[in-house]
This record gives C-alpha cells, sequence and structure tokens, in this order.
C-alpha cells in the first residue's frame, strides 16, 4: 500500500486525482463504461491548477518570471485561482483581468490570496478580458510577466505529463475514447497527445458549445472566439457540439443520482461522453469512455443559483 501524501508546499498538491467510474449512467450504455477524472480535487479545486502551476514553475526555471515581476493574465476564473494561491504560495504577485461580470465569489476567493484584480468589459467576455491584458502588458512590457495561457506550450504540457500519463496508468489497455470540452484547449492537446503515444489506437474527441452566446463556462465556442495558438484540431478524431441546457441537465443529473456537484462544463463533457458511450452501445461494440470533472458546482451558486441565468 502506498502512504498517504505529506506535502512541502501546497503547489506539490497538483495531480495524482481520483477516476471515478458512473455506474448509473453505464445502466444505459451497455457494454461501455464511463469514467469521469475528479479534477476538482486538485488544491485550488479546478483543473487549471495543472496549468498554472506548470506555467510558473516554467517561468521560473528559465527566468521569464522573477520577483520584481508582477503575473498577469485573463482568467474566467479557475485559472486565476490556481494563479493566486501558487503565487501566494511561491511568493509571487499576481494581477488579474476578468469580465467584470463574474460572479462576486470567484473575485472574492482569488483577492483573499492577495491578488489584485482588474476588470474588462462583460460584453466582451473571455475574449475581451485577452485583449485589455494585451493592452496593459503593451503599455509596460517590463513589469509584467504574461504566461498567456492560450499560447503556453507549459499548458497542454501539464495534461500531457499529468493528465494523460495518469489516465494511463489508472486504466491501462481499457480506455477506449478520450473526451473533453474546449476553452484554452490546454486539456485536450496535451491529454490527447500522451494517449496518441499508446500503442493501441485511443480515440480522441473534443467538445465545444452548439451556440455562440452559451452558459458553459470555460469553454469556448470556436467559430466566434479568437482560436487559441495551442489548438492543433489535426490531432482530433471528431469535434461534437453540447448544448448548453445538455450541460446543465447532466451537471444536475451527477449530483443527484451520482452524488458529484459539479459545473457546468463538467456537466458539458460528462454529457458529450455519455453520447460517444451510447453510439458505441447502440453499435453493439464495447468501449471505456473517459472524461474531465473540471470544477466543483458551488463554484456557481452565487449570483446564478443554478437559475439559468446565463452569464456567457
Ligand atoms: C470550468 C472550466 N471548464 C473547462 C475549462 C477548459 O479547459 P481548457 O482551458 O484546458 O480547455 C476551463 C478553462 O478555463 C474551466 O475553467
Amino acid at each position: 500500500m502506498t502512504r498517504s501524501r505529506r506535502l512541502q508546499s501546497i503547489v506539490d498538491a497538483v495531480g495524482d486525482t481520483p477516476l471515478l467510474r458512473l455506474r448509473t449512467l453505464e445502466r444505459e450504455t451497455p457494454g461501455v463504461e464511463i469514467y469521469v477524472k475528479l479534477e476538482y480535487m486538485n488544491p485550488g479545486g479546478s483543473v487549471k491548477d495543472r496549468p498554472a502551476r506548470q506555467m510558473m514553475l516554467d517561468a521560473i526555471a528559465d527566468g521569464r518570471l522573477t520577483r520584481d515581476k508582477v503575473l498577469i493574465d485573463s482568467t474566467s476564473g479557475n485559472t486565476g485561482v490556481a494563479y493566486s494561491l501558487f503565487g501566494a504560495a511561491l511568493g509571487y504577485r499576481v494581477a488579474l483581468v476578468m469580465p467584470s461580470n463574474v460572479s462576486k465569489p470567484r473575485k472574492d476567493i482569488t483577492r483573499a490570496f492577495g491578488t489584485e484584480l482588474i476588470f474588462s468589459d462583460p460584453m466582451l467576455g473571455s475574449d475581451g478580458a485577452i485583449a485589455r491584458v494585451k493592452e496593459i502588458v503593451a503599455a509596460d512590457p517590463d513589469k509584467w510577466f504574461y504566461p498567456d495561457q492560450y499560447a503556453n506550450p507549459s499548458n497542454p504540457k501539464a495534461h500531457y505529463l499529468g493528465t494523460g500519463a495518469e489516465i494511463l496508468d489508472q486504466l491501462g489497455d481499457r480506455i477506449t475514447h478520450f473526451v473533453t470540452g474546449m476553452g484554452t484547449t490546454g486539456t485536450l492537446m496535451g491529454t490527447t497527445r500522451r494517449l496518441k503515444e499508446h500503442p493501441r489506437p485511443i480515440v480522441c474527441v473534443g467538445l465545444e458549445p452548439a451556440e455562440a452566446l452559451h452558459g458553459l463556462e470555460g469553454l469556448k465556442h470556436m467559430a466566434t472566439s479568437i482560436v487559441p495558438p495551442i489548438y492543433d484540431p489535426s490531432i482530433l478524431d471528431e469535434i461534437l457540439p453540447v448544448r448548453t441546457d445538455d450541460g446543465w441537465d447532466m451537471s444536475d443529473r451527477l449530483a443527484e443520482q451520482e452524488g458529484i456537484h459539479v459545473g457546468h462544463s463538467s456537466g458539458a463533457n460528462v454529457f458529450g461522453a455519455f453520447a460517444v458511450a451510447q453510439r458505441l452501445a447502440s453499435r453493439g461494440e464495447a468501449g471505456c469512455v473517459v472524461t474531465i470533472a473540471c470544477d466543483r458546482g458551488d463554484r456557481y451558486f452565487a449570483p446564478m443559483k443554478w437559475d439559468r441565468h446565463y452569464v456567457w
């Protein structure tokens, strides 16, 4: 038996997340297993701990991030929480640009770690926050370290070294399909690259919101968004659209039937994995489909309170 973990720093608590089998969903997909990797068990409560940690450690190692600089980035929330807690633990200052309509708890979590917040136009969503951070950095480039999670290779690298390797360790040869949503696309790109190195083929599927104006926070509708430079669709086998309502309904179902209360991008991910599993089962094929639980549902309680009032 392995020992329980004893940590020297909260930075070392990232990764090694559990993989949970979704048995109630599997009743509708005979012969096909469905697993979800519980990324909300990272110390900052989301999948974004992995890239934030990797981007900071790589930048410290090669001198891009020094004590006299302030880390600045745009974030839909989770990456900001991760930068904030690792900044506090490692001794680096952090500033975040976010649309002003992100929930108060989101603002409060990052401020609790001493992070400075700068607000961008809520009508312009996450793309507006990206544009604003670029203006700020261009005005005084020596003051800031801008990791730019949309373009930084350390983002997918975190998932190549972590998420993908852990899934293979947890399931070995069983896994046949990997399905996950696209925001920066770091999770999908890095995990897919690792899974594609496995000797037996593993089908990798990207999910994106079906609508341009959607309520799946953290995910991007590519046709109407700035496409992240790290995104390379050529390594994928398929891209599936997910409707906002299907993601939200699956979040509710996971809480009520599986006992996991997750955010809406996680609902969308499981909906996508379930759709792939149903397709296999309907053809009489066996399979093992893996997806990601990005964060916990309680991150979205206020001010939305699950009332289907979409912020973007
Ligand atoms: C809640 C949530 N889900 C999904 C994603 C998408 O992950 P990735 O950026 O790796 O594509 C993010 C990223 O910001 C997120 O915060």
